[in-house]
């Protein structure tokens, strides 16, 4: 039996949008980002939709994740990129994850961990061009490339990729953007003077592949817009489609005076007498307490908005004299192609002043994934 509420997944939606992408990238490989949980998709079906859609890499934040692949039999190659001490290093170079290098005493364990297994461990050494986050700024890195270099000639190391991220793709025309460029040009000279031949050059995330040709180098890292979502505000990518659908349904309806108070602080007071639609569904399960007389809902056919505090397990809408009945419908947010009128994840995140990313990551373990298409 299907749950109250569910996350539809649209596995053929990523497929498609990865080919889309790699088409707008004029053919760059791309790597499917599939961190935290596929971006809520859920991992592993995520990243078999995008392998199907073309994509040859995949990228993950931790060891955990990327071992998990390998784990569900998937070969691809691998990037995880943040290596805190303590991680299972040793497992994943025996699992040949390539791992993210952002610091110097990460390529130590990495060479320790390889000459323990006798192994050469796959590395990709981040350099910092302006993020000011992971990674080796300009005055360590000549000292970063030397010091892979020499574990690449004693076998320890291959020095698979170099690579680092922007700050402000998600703004064209930013100014950090070309610095950011010639930072990582640098960077990369520095490595080709050490000897270094990696075999993946990138950069590029979802709203630099979209919009930066000269930021494509041998691989565009994909991650939300394989989602079908876009990173930056206002620019629209014909043919890229939302993934991910969040359904809940009415579980009461009730007529209430004008001059009701409703939910926790009574943030939200009738003007006339109403009808309430409760739909079980809280930030318990992902949707933000800021949604609070903020939230869009497709509801009986039309968008509204969340009356009142949303609550850990439910919130409440007003409908009016509509006739709402339990077991309606409630579409929080989606692809307006399928569902004409309902908000996207997008629509969600302007509302609340954040980005869509945090919309379908935080979706919450209790809503169950449901997955269509993807055969
Ligand atoms: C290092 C790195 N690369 C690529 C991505 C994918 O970015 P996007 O989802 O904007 O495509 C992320 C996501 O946060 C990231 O942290």
């Amino acid at each position: 039996m299907a749950h109250f509420a569910h996350a539809r997944v649209d596995l053929d939606a990523i497929a498609d949008n990865a080919r889309l992408l790699r088409e707008r990238a004029g053919g760059t490989p791309l790597m499917g980002v599939v961190k935290a949980d596929g971006y809520g998709h859920g991992m592993l079906p995520a990243a078999r939709a995008v392998l199907a859609g073309g994509a040859t890499w995949l990228g993950t934040a931790f060891i955990h994740e990327a071992l998990a692949l390998r784990e569900a039999g998937i070969t691809a190659p691998v990037l995880a990129w943040i290596v805190p001490p303590g991680e299972p290093v040793a497992a994943a170079v025996g699992a040949d994850i390539d791992l993210g290098v952002s610091d110097r005493a990460i390529l130590d364990e990495v060479v320790e961990a390889a000459r323990r297994l006798g192994r050469t461990a796959r590395v990709q050494l981040k350099a910092d061009t302006g993020l000011n986050r992971g990674g080796v700024g300009p005055a360590d890195w000549p000292h970063l490339v030397e010091a892979a270099a020499r574990a690449e000639d004693a076998g320890h190391v291959r020095v698979s990729g170099v690579w680092s991220h922007f700050a402000c793709a998600d703004e064209p025309g930013h100014p950090s953007i070309g610095r950011q460029l010639s930072a990582f040009h640098e960077a990369l000279e520095a490595a080709d003077k050490v000897g270094l031949t990696p075999d993946v050059r990138h950069i590029a995330n979802s709203a630099a592949l979209l919009t930066l040709p000269e930021a494509r180098f041998d691989l565009v890292r994909g991650g939300i817009a394989s989602y079908g979502l876009i990173p930056i505000p206002g620019y629209t990518v014909s043919g890229i489609r939302p993934a991910m659908t969040l359904h809940s349904r009415v579980a009461l309806a009730k007529r209430v005076p004008s001059d009701s108070g409703v939910s926790y602080g009574h943030r939200y007071v009738t003007e006339r007498e109403t009808t309430l639609a409760l739909v079980p569904l809280g930030y318990g399960d992902g949707v933000p307490r800021a949604a609070t007389n903020k939230g869009p809902v497709l509801l009986g056919g039309r968008r509204r908005t969340i009356a009142g505090t949303v609550c850990m397990d439910q919130f409440v809408v007003d409908v009016g004299d509509d006739p709402v009945r339990a077991g309606d419908d409630a579409i929080l947010f989606g692809d307006p192609s399928t569902d004409p009128g309902v908000p996207t994840a997008e629509d969600w995140a302007e509302i609340l002043d954040t980005i869509p990313y945090e919309i379908v990551t935080r979706v919450g373990a209790r809503v169950p994934r449901e997955y269509v298409g993807g055969a």
